[in-house]
């Protein structure tokens, strides 16, 4: 394993997860998004969002995938680490793949490790509740902060047959509170809310002392996240409805392309305020003086 590669000291404090406590505790809301690589992650972290979640999203919107579950421990540490080069202030919440931490609480922990030692996290995320309880207490116990998932899980997609909102039923929305409970009871610092009723996530985020982080669960959870690609609209594939356009970057860049490519046709990129010179006297020299394997010599 190799030790995540330490460049500069960086000039802000970074959001600690007692700061993410506070923020319930002040009944302070807070935003979360999503990043995947170094440019971004700056993005996002100029704007002073606390968390910056890499999600293992990044199967869809980055890598093309129908959906998370061929995401590898490998893509998950490679996207980290970029994200840690941009994000300065952030906490950065590295999303456990599919298979990385169901099989055994040991290889959860081995994964979890290579996140935060070799992808620069300093959290990770998982998606499940009771079902998980014992693996996220032993993560906390050697000093691995956790941030919970429940509701639609989208690893599950196929036992859930489908991205369809959970907790509707009695037996399910029980369910979501004992899932709430066990990971606040083994110690998670937050846990992520996605497609849950907005009343029951008014209940569960009532009921637990952690932050819970909605999406698509209604306005009363803590804090709330989205994938940066669906607020930008820089993803169209589908669109679900939590999501809250606040840009369409799609059409900006695709008019800046054919702008681009039109320029190109008609001669007016590049200009000479684009291109380099040469001095005028190596040129003549050039022309005077023809290559040797050029004139054949
Ligand atoms: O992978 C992801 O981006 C997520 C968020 C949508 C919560 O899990």
């Amino acid at each position: 394993m190799q030790p995540h590669p330490k460049r500069r000291y960086h000039l802000h404090v970074r959001t600690t997860i007692q700061q993410v406590q506070a923020f319930k505790d002040r009944q302070e809301r807070f935003a979360v998004l999503t990043a995947y690589d170094y440019s971004m992650a700056k993005l996002v972290d100029e704007c002073e969002v606390p968390i910056i979640l890499v999600g293992d999203s990044l199967g869809v919107v980055m890598l093309g995938y129908e959906n998370t579950l061929s995401v590898t421990m490998d893509d998950m540490v490679r996207h980290t680490q970029a994200v840690e080069r941009g994000a300065s202030r952030a906490l950065i919440v590295a999303d456990m793949p599919f298979m990385s931490f169901q099989v055994s609480p040991e290889e959860a922990l081995r994964n979890a490790g290579r996140l935060l030692r070799e992808g620069g996290a300093q959290a990770v995320k998982l998606e499940g509740g009771v079902t998980m309880a014992e693996t996220v207490r032993r993560m906390v116990e050697v000093g691995i902060p956790v941030m919970g998932h429940i509701g639609l899980t989208p690893q599950s997609v196929y036992q859930l047959s489908g991205y369809k909102p959970q907790g509707k039923t009695i037996e399910v929305a029980e369910r979501l509170l004992r899932d709430a409970a066990a990971l606040e009871e083994a110690g998670a610092f937050s846990m992520v809310l996605e497609g849950v009723p907005a009343p029951l996530s008014a209940l569960i985020t009532d009921r637990v002392g952690i932050p819970t982080i909605g999406i698509g669960a209604g306005s009363h959870c803590d804090g709330q996240v989205q994938v940066i690609h669906d607020m930008l609209g820089l993803f169209s594939d589908f669109v679900p409805r939590h999501v809250r356009r606040y840009a369409q970057l799609g059409d900006a860049l695709k008019e800046a392309v054919r702008k681009y490519t039109a320029d190109i046709a008609s001669g007016a990129f590049p200009s000479e305020k684009e291109s380099f010179t040469l001095d005028e006297a190596v040129l003549r020299q050039l022309e005077g003086k023809p290559h040797k394997a050029a004139s054949g010599q």
